[in-house]
């Protein structure tokens, strides 16, 4: 596909304006309970940091970190020192660096046991006096999902949770919301017998990517594509989230998950419902959360047959990326060696409403696929007639707009052109808009917006309760099908585009899949 230059000259510095036009959040203490495990380390003091560096924390601001790990303020705040050489996305200046690692503090305890609760209470007692944070407070859930419930309920029990005038109290909840519908609203109810809905924040951190949030602003900001965004002039929609990746060292979460669960009602469905939801009446968390539920209610429920039909699982074989082989599945750390868990899915959805009848979704995801890449396709119809019938053109293709959410990050119109010469034959070519040629390298861990968002008390970027159910729902039929018929497994191999039957899933609606790789 031959592709037009990037134009040459672009404000580089409007993002870096843009950023500089926020203010700094209002001062609280951050406590995060997991505070000595991977996500800490690896993304949440990074991105802590990355705010400090921006001047958006406040100057009086503290953390407290809570885990079973034997350490305290001085050991963890070393082995922060440490860490944040390896996770930082930019260079750690030292004076920003030390500034925030002297805030931070440690409390060993249980999750699920009251004494650390009690100990958490004068702990920040301590703490908010002596950076006079005030009393606002922000809990970060960065634990196994089964403590959830237990710390909700023990924050409650040792009231902690209660707001005043000026006094917040927000909690942010990692995925998993649950394993399936049943599980997801007895989550929901435990937060909710402690909380208010407008004190809960279940992340997603899809929402943080740039790339996400600017479906919104593509789609709702400019005249030219809304107009064209519906089942009169779209054939079909393709959402991928390809990872070349396999399962790791998380065989143990990851073999109870699979791919369905691990990533389609939530990443997969925030693209789905940010590309497919109505225009909100505002950019209020509640209007724009409101229009993504009305899209997952609208999404056609599936019967056992449509399962059979619609959706594609597949568990990779050994094989080879880039080069380096891989073993399967079955034979990773921590997986089953018979294991029947989907490594891939790709399932076929429609959303009945007025605006995308008759469009079909198509959504996939995997690992060990060819290469990491996440976007969205919107494939247009056809050209209604063909001017050059009779003449060889070469193929007429349709068009398509290309969200590209990662790794690479833009968007891409592509349509047909004249090759030069004395002949008429047809090319497909691409406009592209890259974003790094426009405002530069990003240095975000994608977690900035999202904590700083909840500082603020803007949840337009967190799924509400309803939002989470409401994507459960849609699979749960799939997952029970599933858990009822084996699969025969393995059935694609590393490096592969993924199995057979996926193709087959588009080939039967005369329609392919763009390539991966
Ligand atoms: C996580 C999943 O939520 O998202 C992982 O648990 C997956 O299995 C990851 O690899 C993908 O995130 P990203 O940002 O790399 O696309």
């Amino acid at each position: 596909m031959n592709q037009l230059a990037p134009p040459a000259c672009q404000p580089q510095a409007t993002k870096q304006v843009i950023q500089n036009l926020s203010k700094p959040a209002p001062p609280c203490t951050l406590v995060i309970f997991g505070g000595a495990g991977d996500l800490t380390k690896r993304l949440l003091i990074p991105s802590i940091y990355n705010l400090a560096a921006a001047g958006l924390l406040p100057e009086n601001f503290a953390i407290i970190g809570v885990a079973r790990a034997d350490k305290n303020d001085e050991s963890f705040r070393a082995d922060l020192t440490e860490e944040i050489k390896s996770f930082a996305t930019a260079k750690v200046d030292d004076d920003i660096w030390q500034n925030l690692v002297s805030r931070i503090y440690y409390l060993r305890g249980n999750f699920d046991e009251r004494p650390t609760f009690d100990a958490l209470k004068l702990r920040l007692d301590e703490v908010e006096q002596k950076h006079n944070t005030g009393k606002s407070r922000l809990y970060y859930f960065a634990t196994g999902a089964e403590y959830f419930p237990k710390i909700a309920d023990l924050l409650g029990k040792a009231d902690m949770v209660k707001q005043e005038q000026d006094v917040w109290r927000r909690v942010i909840v990692e995925k998993p919301f649950g394993t399936d519908l049943e599980s997801a609203e007895s989550l929901n109810r435990a937060l909710l017998a402690v909380l208010e809905e407008n004190q809960i924040y279940r992340i997603d951190h899809y929402l943080g990517k740039e790339t996400v949030q600017n479906i919104l602003v593509f789609r709702f900001a400019n005249g030219l594509f809304e107009p064209l965004w519906n089942n009169k002039y779209v054939d079909h929609v393709q959402i991928t989230v390809a990872e070349s990746v396999g399962v790791e060292n998380r065989g143990n979460y990851y073999d109870k998950s699979g791919a369905l669960r691990d990533m389609v009602p939530n990443h997969l469905f925030q693209l789905l419902t940010m590309t497919a939801m109505e225009p909100p009446s505002s950019f209020q968390a509640d209007a724009v959360r409101g229009e993504k539920a009305k899209v997952l209610e609208a999404i056609h429920p599936l019967t056992d047959d449509e399962v059979r039909m619609q959706a594609v699982r597949g568990q990779y074989d050994k094989g080879a990326i880039k080069g380096k082989e891989i073993p399967e599945y079955r034979n990773s750390p921590k997986v089953n060696p018979e294991s029947n868990t989907e490594t891939y899915m790709a399932m076929k959805l429609m959303v009945d409403n007025w605006r995308w009848a008759g469009v079909p979704f198509y959504l996939r995801t995997g690992k060990c696929l060819p290469k990491k890449r996440s976007e969205i396709v919107i494939q247009f119809k056809k050209a209604p007639f063909s001017l050059f019938r009779g003449e060889d053109v070469g193929a007429l293709e349709s068009n398509k707009l290309v969200l590209h959410i990662q790794p690479e990050e833009g968007i891409a119109l592509e349509f047909g052109a004249k090759i030069p010469g004395p002949k008429v034959m047809l090319s497909g070519v691409q406009m592209l808009f890259n974003y790094h040629d426009y405002f530069g390298q990003s240095s975000s861990t994608g977690y900035e917006t999202l904590i700083y968002d909840c500082m603020i008390g803007d949840a337009t970027l967190f799924q509400r309760a309803d939002n989470s159910e409401l994507g459960w729902k849609v699979v749960d039929p799939i997952l029970k099908l599933w858990q009822r018929e084996k699969p025969n497994f393995p059935n694609y191999t590393a490096g592969s585009n993924g199995p057979a039957a996926a193709d087959e899933l588009l080939a039967r609606d005369g329609r392919a899949w763009r390539a991966i790789d």
